[in-house]
């Protein structure tokens, strides 16, 4: 069984995108009263209709959580238009403390994905809470800003999506660090086939758009919950995918006690191997500064 703590735009979303893909049973919970119940008959409505017969439940209580194979929390407050993500750090911290103590109560066992912004401190706020091995605690941000990258790229390059292989890692936040570098066009690097002032360009934009969009539509959930079901099914599935991941590090990148975006091998037991690049250059200065700004907001944080 698959669940989703908070049953808003990107929880009630994902939960249609796992309905659609048939992947599990699926269960929402909120502190709205009647909002997580509506979602599940909603979707149980669609899921009929589609020939998908997965169980589908919403509840207010975090007893429901209990049999959870994987928990996705989408709790708490969400940027408004003009807000950093990092402006949501010390409201969603607390929110994210209690979600996190009723997980470890109702569901000890399950591998925990966090989403909730500011996405990299929250993840560490989950994984002390929690007191969950590291393996088990890890973030969606990569994996959004992936996807922002690469249809920026496709525009630029006039290629499909489909053919074109890329990797943002670092702080989901404001130095988000996309990796021209590992980044090809079904092989081909991208920087034979564009110029250092168009990758420039591509990078900055891709830092820049959830901030469009968030002004034009008042959110993101589509492309985010599109990520978080892609890691969900890698662990679902055992699909020993490499992906971009908010996870704990303990001397990777030289860096220690913190959680921040690594490409990683995800499977059935959730971060299996994270995997160590040799950065250069701006790419280390992006990644290096996303790391400081990380240590800074977790010392801002009352101990948890
Ligand atoms: P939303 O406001 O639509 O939904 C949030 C839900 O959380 C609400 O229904 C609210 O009642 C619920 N909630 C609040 N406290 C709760 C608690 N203690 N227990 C259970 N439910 C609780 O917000 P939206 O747009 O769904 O975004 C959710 C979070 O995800 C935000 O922090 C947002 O910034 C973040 N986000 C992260 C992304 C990423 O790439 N990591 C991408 C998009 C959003």
């Amino acid at each position: 069984m698959i669940s989703i703590v908070g049953s808003g735009r990107v929880g009630s979303t994902l939960a249609m995108i796992l309905v659609l893909r048939n992947v599990d049973h699926v269960t929402l919970v909120d502190i709205i009263p009647g909002l997580p119940e509506g979602e599940a008959l909603d979707l149980s409505h669609m899921a009929s209709e589609v020939g998908v017969d997965r169980r589908i439940i919403g509840s207010n209580d975090y007893s429901s959580l209990k049999g959870s194979d994987i928990v996705v929390v989408t709790a708490g407050l969400a940027r408004k238009p003009g807000m950093t993500r990092m402006d949501l750090l010390t409201k969603n911290a607390g929110i994210i403390a209690s979600v996190s103590r009723e997980v470890a109560k109702y569901a000890p066992n399950s591998k925990l994905i966090m989403v909730t912004n500011p996405l990299d401190a929250m993840t560490y706020v989950a994984l002390k809470t929690t007191g969950f091995p590291k393996n088990r605690v890890f973030g969606m941000g990569g994996m959004l800003d992936l996807s922002r990258f690469k249809q920026l790229l496709s525009d630029y390059l006039h290629v499909s999506r489909g053919s074109i292989d890329a990797l943002v890692i670092g702080e989901h936040g404001e130095s988000m660090t996309p990796l021209p570098s590992y980044t090809s066009v079904n092989g081909i690097p991208l920087r034979n086939l564009l110029s250092d002032q168009q990758i420039d360009e591509a990078i900055d934009k891709t830092r820049k758009v959830a901030a469009e969009v968030i002004a034009k539509k008042g959110a993101t959930f589509y492309a985010p919950a599109n990520g978080i079901s892609r890691m969900v099914e890698a662990v679902h599935y055992d699909r020993k995918a490499l992906l971009p991941v908010c996870a704990y590090l303990e001397g990777e990148y030289g860096l220690s006690g913190i959680c921040i975006g690594v490409p990683a091998i995800i499977g059935a037991s959730g971060v299996e191997k994270i995997i160590q690049l040799d950065l250069k250059g701006k790419e280390k200065e992006s990644f290096d500064k996303g790391a400081s700004t990380l240590k800074e907001a977790l010392a801002s944080l009352p101990p948890t």
